[in-house]
């Protein structure tokens, strides 16, 4: 890799040794996050300082960085595509708290509670655009295009999502189309592209993809198990933010088919309705049901196909570091 330094460990198998392997080329992207952030429009700049310093996992750059090394990609352009990524789901972020009417997002107030959702549906905007501006400075269609189509795939999932808000007939097969466009496409792109920077053969390429979009599903589905389980101050994020706005995820699905009747009569008032007056309630509901453990066991599933699908690449140390990101993925708290 580009910057190894000789004091890292030889084995990969924390999450803090994959953060250090990747720490050299993360300050490189964080530093340009930073310059391709500007604007001389000032609330854009306050609104995405806000929200960008805000911190955030920063794992799907890290997971574009990784994957390019995985692949043996030694050159630079892995930096802004890494930065081009956060951007986009960054501004999916500022969205998607307007959809969601959410007033917690990394540890602070959201940004549409503190300007209002016009600002920050239209600083979303500016990211996204900026990360097309980015994109089209590397010059490349076939990146062009695999960014393109997901993008265009992340939308259809917000939409759709949209479409099975206060249903409580929504099931297991059309949650995961959701997540699946909403959440892992964008994975997908990130590990894809590292193998597309490398110029890697096809087979090696789709290995990468299929790797980052089973950590895609496993990472959504873990979110939306500690949507009930966490506390606000660990995920920075509000608890029963899904449930206020009757959408159910796969914790709440399982439960509705394993509660008993009387039981699965109320989490079904309660995804039509919305609202958080039952909360915990329906918390005790879901962990009665055992729904947690079968979410839990259905992310675990995910991750383990990740790690199959990674086996294919040749060993190196950011392949132990992706399979370690694979663990990380349901194992974290926020
Ligand atoms: C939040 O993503 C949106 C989901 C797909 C669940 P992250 O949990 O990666 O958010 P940050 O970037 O770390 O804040
Ligand atoms: C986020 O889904 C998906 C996208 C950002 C596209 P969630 O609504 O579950 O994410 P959080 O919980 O608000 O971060
Ligand atoms: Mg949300
Ligand atoms: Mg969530």
């Amino acid at each position: 890799m580009a910057t190894v330094s000789p004091e890292l460990p030889r084995t990969i198998s924390r999450f803090a040794d994959a953060q250090a392997l990747a720490a050299a080329d993360m300050a490189s992207v964080n530093a340009l996050i930073r310059a391709r952030l500007a604007s001389d429009v000032i609330l854009i700049n306050q609104i995405a300082e806000h929200i960008i310093g805000g911190g955030g996992k920063r794992l799907r750059p890290m997971l574009h960085l990784l994957a390019a090394h995985a692949a043996g990609y030694r050159g630079q352009n892995h930096i802004p595509l890494a930065a081009l990524i956060e951007f986009i789901h960054t501004s999916t972020l500022l969205h998607d708290d307007v959809v969601d009417e959410s007033d917690l997002r990394r540890g602070r107030k959201t940004a549409n509670a503190l300007w209002g959702n016009a600002a920050s549906v239209l600083v979303g905007d500016f990211l996204y655009s900026r990360s097309f501006q980015m994109m089209v400075e590397l010059d490349s269609m076939r990146v062009m295009r695999i960014l393109a189509d997901t993008t265009n795939r992340i939308a259809e999932g917000e939409v759709l999502q949209l479409l099975n808000i206060h249903n409580p007939d929504t099931n297991e097969a059309k949650y995961l189309d959701v997540i699946e466009r909403k959440t892992a496409v964008l994975f997908a792109a990130a590990t894809r592209l590292g193998g597309v920077l490398a110029g890697l053969p096809t087979e090696q390429e789709e290995a990468l993809a299929d790797y980052g979009l089973n950590l895609g599903f496993a990472f959504q589905i873990a979110d939306d198990v500690l949507d009930y389980v966490s506390d606000a101050g660990t995920l920075g994020k509000n608890i029963g933010d899904d449930l206020a706005e009757g959408k159910a995820t796969l914790p709440l699905i399982y439960a509705i088919e394993r509660a008993a009747p009387a039981q699965a009569a109320s989490l079904r008032r309660a995804i039509e309705t919305g609202g958080l007056d039952s909360l915990d309630n329906i918390i005790a509901a879901i962990r009665d049901s055992g729904a947690i453990e079968r979410a839990r066991a259905c992310a675990q599933k995910y991750a383990n196909a990740a790690k199959v699908a990674l086996s294919t690449l040749p060993h190196s140390d950011a392949r132990d570091a992706l399979n370690v990101l694979a663990d990380y993925a349901l194992q974290r708290d926020y």
